[in-house]
């Protein structure tokens, strides 16, 4: 019997898909968990990001930092059980590239082991040598720029990065030496539109925006923000729906069915 599905989505086809060659834009949302996967294959999208923002959405934690190598496994290993049609992308949490190349590629095997078709990591040019060991080893890499979460500390708070000349002349380059290194895209988050336009005309690689303007060859949003589901969001964020709200009236009519007698009627009842 053939199979009916799709094919995956790869990277290199991701690769291939900038804005002024004639693409569509590309749609990446994050997933973390089977639920999730399925929900954004339904939709259509491109790519999967099994973001390390799972901290804050999912964890409850304050920041992106205290996710380990093992928890991103977990969660990819959950997504990559849906068998989606988009990329999966793979978030290396903080300090699991960090350390040395052995380190690094150990545990980004472990996230493409786990059923993910590219790894993601943050910084600029500092990561050259790790992302060149990476694709030596056949591991798909995107970039990530910008407000990028696990600097939370070293950049003094969640702030628009690359405001400034010098600033902005630095995160060009950086793109610059992710897309050489061989970064198959590269997300910019939280910088001026404007930035987000150069940056796309520079690199050869497409772009994928996050607070970073329309021009960028692709947006993504964590899908639990595009939901509705967190109580407070950034600027950039757009939701597409308030499940919060009809998640809690649903939960709270069951309550109130349960302890009016009203649940379980004869027809949910075993005869
Ligand atoms: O972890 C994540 O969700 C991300 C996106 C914000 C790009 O890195």
């Amino acid at each position: 019997m053939p199979d009916a599905r799709p094919q995956p989505i790869t990277a290199p086809r991701i690769r291939a898909s900038k804005r002024r060659d004639g693409s569509a834009p590309l749609v990446m949302v994050t997933a973390y968990d089977a639920p999730g996967a399925r929900i954004a294959d339904a939709a259509g999208v491109d790519l999967i990001l099994v973001g390390d923002s799972v901290a804050n959405n999912v964890l409850g934690y304050e920041d992106t930092l205290q996710v380990t190598i093992d928890d991103m496994v977990h969660h990819v290993s959950a997504v990559a059980r849906a068998k989606p049609t988009p990329l999966i992308v793979g978030d290396l949490p903080w300090m699991s590239y960090h350390v040395d190349q052995a380190d690094t590629l150990r545990n980004a095997a472990s996230l493409i082991r786990a059923g993910a078709g590219a790894v993601k990591l943050e910084g600029g040019r500092i990561r050259v040598p790790m992302v060149e060991a990476l694709v030596a080893a056949e591991i798909p890499v995107m970039g990530h720029l910008g407000l990028t979460p696990q600097s939370v500390h070293a950049m003094g708070g969640y702030k628009v990065q690359g405001k400034g000349v010098a600033e902005a002349e630095m995160l060009a380059g950086d793109a610059k030496s992710l897309a050489a290194a061989g970064c198959f895209a590269v997300v910019l988050e939280g910088i001026p539109e404007s930035l987000g336009a150069t940056i796309t005309d520079l690199i050869d690689v497409p772009t994928i925006g996050i607070g970073a303007g329309p021009s960028c060859d692709g947006q993504v949003l964590v899908m639990h923000d595009l939901l509705g589901l967190n109580a407070t969001t950034a600027k950039f964020v757009r939701r597409y729906a308030d499940l919060a709200t009809v998640a809690t009236e649903a939960v709270a009519a069951y309550a109130a069915d349960v302890r009016s007698g009203a649940f379980p009627a004869d027809a949910e009842s075993y005869h």
